[in-house]
């Protein structure tokens, strides 16, 4: 599965880490955590979907750092996917597949979990946008 998700990731990451191979970045960062993908809070399934989404039609303008640092609740992320929607940065996603994901965002990315750990020069990204 994270092969899969290896270009859009190492595309990112490689803005930060420019000395190290994509493969390496990938392998610094334990996505199970990042994504909350180790079956505590979300399905671990729609978990690894929601993060398959994320990895593949969110990161093209900034890095995930901005989705998974920042916390809203479900209005908040209702507010900021609609934007986004309307703003038609991702157009390639169904009514059904931002719903999905809002659901997953506003249940992970919410304030009342710690944000993920994640290294400085990643953090740095986050208001690259
Ligand atoms: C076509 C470009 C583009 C794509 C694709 C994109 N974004 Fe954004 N995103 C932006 C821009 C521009 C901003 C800053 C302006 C704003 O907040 O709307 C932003 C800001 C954000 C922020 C920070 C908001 C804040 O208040 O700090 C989050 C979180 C975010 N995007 C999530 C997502 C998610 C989730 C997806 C995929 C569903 C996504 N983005 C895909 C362009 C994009």
């Amino acid at each position: 599965m994270i092969k899969r998700f290896a270009p859009a990731l190492a595309l990112g990451l490689a803005l930060s880490f420019p000395a190290l191979t994509p493969v390496a970045q990938a392998q610094q960062l334990d996505l199970d955590e990042v994504f909350r993908c180790s079956g505590e809070t979300v399905p671990q399934e729609d978990c690894l979907a929601s993060r398959e989404v994320i990895l593949n039609s969110c990161t093209t303008c900034h890095t995930f750092v901005p989705i998974v640092m920042q916390s809203f609740d479900e209005n908040g992320w209702r507010g900021l996917l609609t934007r986004h929607v309307e703003n038609g940065r991702v157009s390639q996603l169904s009514a059904e597949q931002v719903e999905t994901l809002r659901l997953y965002l506003a249940e992970n990315f919410n304030g009342d979990l710690p944000p993920p750990e994640l290294p400085p020069a990643l953090l740095e990204t986050w208001t690259s946008y």
